[in-house]
């Protein structure tokens, strides 16, 4: 499979082998080690293994819900069809200073550069998607290129995977082996025993199964929908690669093992919060905050969010409240 390339904003490669982009007044630049971003008042430097997981996820989510931080200095805001680039947006200091920057770009045109940059940038070795003891190097000079990691498919079920016509179940002959750290998980599917004529009509699947067969960490997929609900299971390993700042709330079901939650104020970056959440624990992501999750092994994780489109707005003019529920 090929991808799509777009030649704007583009220069020609380095003297390590990688091309160098532009998006508005942002440029983009890599070498051996790092990524550099500059902009019209000021430059970052970001470890280019952490830019790629972080760049390859706000790819695959196109964006996401509200901000996705690379880390305290970039990142992104959805608009949901223009989507903002920044540089010290929300970040305390860079915003006193008045050197943070923002470009508002139609989706399409920093959709198709970014994914420009994951394929030219993404060497023969190295999975953005993987846990880093389950991937190579992303360092060094340009050597080759891992198309098929930078353009996987996510897994968005129409209404639940296993449903007639809806995403297969992993275990269903997809080759997807349980994972190193999952190996006792239970691979038994549960037995349907359907009425005479609604046997095409009932779907089930082992959720957990399902999982312990993922080959992505820190890659929700949609696996149910019913209306504005949906079921976002994921696996975690080492570090969430962005910094999630919600435009609604969202509710965090552990499903197996630990993950320590980073809780900051979306606005400023400046510490809301540290959660531990063991097997059991639920708890809700309020809609003003920004979070990274640190998971020191494998863990399961249920993200469950509500699509609905109405959110950010109702959120933002104070209509609905930041947080879930009052006690
Ligand atoms: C989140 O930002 O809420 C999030 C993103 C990816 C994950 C888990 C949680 O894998
Ligand atoms: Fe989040």
């Amino acid at each position: 499979m090929t991808t799509e390339t777009s030649p704007v904003g583009t220069d020609a490669p380095n003297a390590q082998g990688y091309r160098e982009f532009r998006l508005g007044e942002f440029h983009f630049r890599r070498d051996e080690y790092f990524a550099y971003i500059t902009w019209p008042t000021g430059s970052h430097i970001i470890s280019v293994d952490a830019f790629l997981r972080a760049m390859q996820r706000d790819v695959a989510w196109d964006f996401f819900y509200g901000t996705v931080n690379f880390d305290g200095v970039i990142g992104t805001v959805n608009h949901y069809g223009k989507v903002d680039l920044f540089a010290g947006r929300y970040n305390e200091a860079y915003r006193k200073a008045e050197l943070d920057y923002t470009e508002t770009l139609d989706t399409p045109e920093i959709r198709e550069t970014f994914k420009s940059v994951l394929e030219d940038w993404t060497n023969a070795g190295f999975d953005p998607f993987a846990s880093p003891h389950e991937t190579g190097s992303a360092f060094g000079v340009k050597a080759g290129s891992n198309t098929a990691a930078v353009t996987r498919h996510r897994v968005a079920a129409a209404r639940m995977v296993g449903a007639r016509d809806d995403e297969p179940r992993r275990s269903d002959a997809s080759g997807f082996p349980v994972n190193r750290m999952f190996r006792d998980v239970d691979q038994d599917e549960p037995i349907i025993e359907a009425e005479p004529g609604f046997e095409g009509e009932i779907a089930s699947f082992s959720l957990f199964a399902y999982l312990s067969r993922s080959d992505v960490t820190w890659n929700p997929s949609v696996v149910s929908v019913c209306k504005d609900s949906l079921f976002c299971p994921t696996t975690e390993e080492y570090i969430l690669p962005i910094i999630h700042g919600n435009d609604r709330v969202e509710w965090f079901l552990q499903l197996s093992d630990e993950i320590y939650w980073d809780v900051e104020d979306r606005e400023t970056g400046s510490v809301r919060s540290r959660v531990v959440m063991k097997p059991g624990d639920v708890c809700a992501m309020p809609a003003d905050i920004r979070h990274q999750g640190y998971a020191p092994k494998r863990a399961m994780l249920l993200v469950w969010e509500n699509a609905n489109p109405e959110l950010p707005d109702l959120i933002a003019s104070g209509k609905t409240p930041t947080y879930p529920i009052e006690f």
